[in-house]
């Protein structure tokens, strides 16, 4: 059981000091990686984590062609002024045959996790001399991966799942106590800029948790053109989460007089803490319209838009 570390009771600055000892001593002389998205969770993994090893800690970006515009470039370069340097990996392939054919969520949600845990991080692990990973659960992924709601990409030793036997390395965990709302605060006092640690939640599986059906380099195309148009559109909404699906789907639509069965795209915005719990946002209707009206036009194939008005529960916040 992981003890919580409640929002009320937690004092970044002890706590950051605690996990930079915690993984020191873990670590000892040895060597780790980390894989960085730029979310908040693995940015501040990746702070802690060079305050306790320095260069003894290799950060990787791992590009698995499921990320969203311009995400590597960005993310080495703001982490390059912290004075990290970080590993691009080219990934894409692996990621896109490992979901080819795929259409049951929790197939693909598995897909990917061997893909990181055992493909590419265990090739890591073996040509190199890291036994260490270092990685950003938190503790809402482990309750509802554990209450078999969802499987978060990275939990394994809360279901009974050895990673040292299973991939060859140990797994630490330095945010498992917190919630997304503590590890902001953590993110914060680490330095990190509002834009890290106000970050809107990406998920590990990423753009393949936004594609209902089989996850193709097509697919995700879609998905990526409509999350940025979103994303740009939405800017100013004040929401925990905005995000853009895609669905199986086609419907009938019609372009210029002729018939067109086309593409359905789902949008979702939530208001919520700690993903726990969620309530659709109220997006003023005029930006509804201007983002629909954009995804028709811009993004091959889309004729239709609509918008999610469930609650989580029963609902959960991505598609997959
Ligand atoms: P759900 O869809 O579970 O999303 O209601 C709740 C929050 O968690 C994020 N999410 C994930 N984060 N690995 C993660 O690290 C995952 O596999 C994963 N799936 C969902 C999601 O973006 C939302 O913020």
């Amino acid at each position: 059981m992981v003890k919580e570390i409640k929002i009320e009771d937690l004092n970044p600055e002890e706590f950051i000091r605690e996990k930079v000892e915690e993984i020191s001593a873990a670590v000892g002389d040895g060597k780790a990686i980390n894989a960085l998205s730029g979310g908040v969770d693995s940015s501040a993994v990746t702070l802690l984590g060079h305050r306790a090893l320095g260069d003894r800690l290799t950060t990787y970006f791992i590009e698995n062609g499921l990320m969203r515009r311009g995400e590597p470039e960005q993310v080495a370069a703001l982490f390059g002024e912290f004075g990290v340097h970080v590993e691009v990996l080219d990934a894409r392939e692996e990621f896109f045959a490992a979901l080819k054919g795929i259409t049951d969520p929790e197939e693909k949600r598995e897909a990917v996790t061997q893909t990181f845990y055992r493909d590419v991080f265990g090739r890591l692990v073996r040509e190199g001399d890291a036994r260490f990973l270092l990685q950003g659960t938190i503790l809402t992924d482990v309750d509802e991966t554990v209450a078999g709601i969802k499987r978060q990409h990275n939990v394994f030793e809360q279901l009974g799942i050895d990673p040292e036997q299973a991939f060859g390395y140990k797994i630490i965990e330095p945010l498992v106590q917190i919630r997304k709302d503590g590890v902001r605060r953590v993110a914060e006092a680490l330095g990190l800029p509002q834009s890290v640690w106000n970050r809107m939640p990406f998920p590990g599986p990423a753009l393949a948790a936004r594609v209902i059906g089989e996850v193709t380099p097509e697919r995700i195309e879609t998905v990526r053109f409509a999350t940025a148009i979103t994303e740009e559109e939405l800017a100013e909404v004040d929401a925990f989460l905005k995000l853009a699906l895609l669905h199986e789907d086609r419907v009938t639509g019609m372009r210029e007089g002729a018939r067109d069965f086309g593409l359905q795209l789902e949008l979702r915005c939530w208001n919520s803490v700690d993903a726990r719990e969620g309530t659709p946002t109220e997006v003023p209707w005029p930006k509804l319209r201007r983002l629909a009206d954009r995804l028709v036009a811009e993004v091959p194939g889309v004729v239709s838009v609509t918008y999610n008005l469930a609650t989580k529960p029963p609902s959960t916040m991505e598609a997959v």
